[in-house]
């Protein structure tokens, strides 16, 4: 199993991917342990127990990869890289969460390296991660990672492209894109990811 302890940080656990049906309760419960803020900037909105333990449980089932934080063998912080095929557009989605107590130590940087060097070694051209518009933490990590973040409605979304990247490093920012290609992906983003996002709530199974 891969394993590996944080460097370059404060912090001071370990990182690695974690099985998809025996750990599910550990993202779980991480996810569990999000304050209320927190739960709506991961989840744009939605912060019932209900609901993420849902979502837990459609991660350990569907194929999506977790990486995770650990400290003294709680996962305190969790990267999930989703299937292409949970998006319409065939784009993996991405997304962070780390708990209060850890954050600001790096732990969200190492996360995406590690995620970002799992989607290369999977073949994959690009991710999208969506998020909310005044999430400052998260639009300054994706945008260390070469994210083009786009807004509309309150949302910031952005396209990785790993074709530019080596290996999991922070990338500068690539030239931006025209208004047109702009809007156009901007409606394409937003129309995939909410998709998804019922999916995993269970509701719209059929969208
Ligand atoms: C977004 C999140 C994952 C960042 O995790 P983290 O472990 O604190 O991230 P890091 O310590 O690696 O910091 C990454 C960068 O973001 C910056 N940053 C972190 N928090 C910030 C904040 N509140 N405001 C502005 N910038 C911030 C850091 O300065 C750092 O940049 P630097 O390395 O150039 O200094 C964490 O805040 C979180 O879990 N938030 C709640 C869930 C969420 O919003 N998820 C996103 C939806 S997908």
């Amino acid at each position: 199993m891969n394993h590996d302890s944080i460097s370059l940080t404060s912090a001071r656990g370990t990182v690695r991917t974690l099985s998809q049906q025996e750990e599910l309760p550990l993202l779980r419960d991480h996810l569990l342990r999000l304050d209320r803020t927190s739960r709506h900037d991961r989840f744009h909105g939605f912060i019932d127990d209900s609901f993420i333990r849902r979502y837990a449980e459609r991660c350990a089932n569907d194929g999506t990869v977790i990486i995770a934080y650990f400290e003294d063998g709680v996962v305190r912080g969790a990267a999930e890289l989703h299937p292409p095929e949970q998006s319409p557009d065939a784009q993996p989605e991405i997304a962070f969460s780390v708990e209060r107590s850890a954050r600001r130590k790096g732990v969200g940087t190492t996360l995406f390296r590690k995620l970002i060097a799992e989607a290369h070694a999977k073949g994959y051209a690009s991710l999208r991660i969506t998020t909310g518009a005044q999430n400052d933490a998260m639009r300054a990590l994706a945008t260390k990672f070469g994210a083009q973040l786009t807004f509309r409605h309150g949302e910031s979304t952005g396209s990785i492209d790993l074709t530019e990247q080596h290996q999991g490093e922070p990338a500068p920012a690539v030239a931006p894109v025209t208004p047109v290609e702009a809007a156009r992906a901007i409606v394409d983003m937003n129309r995939a990811y909410w998709r998804m996002v019922m999916q995993m709530s269970g509701w719209g199974r059929a969208a």
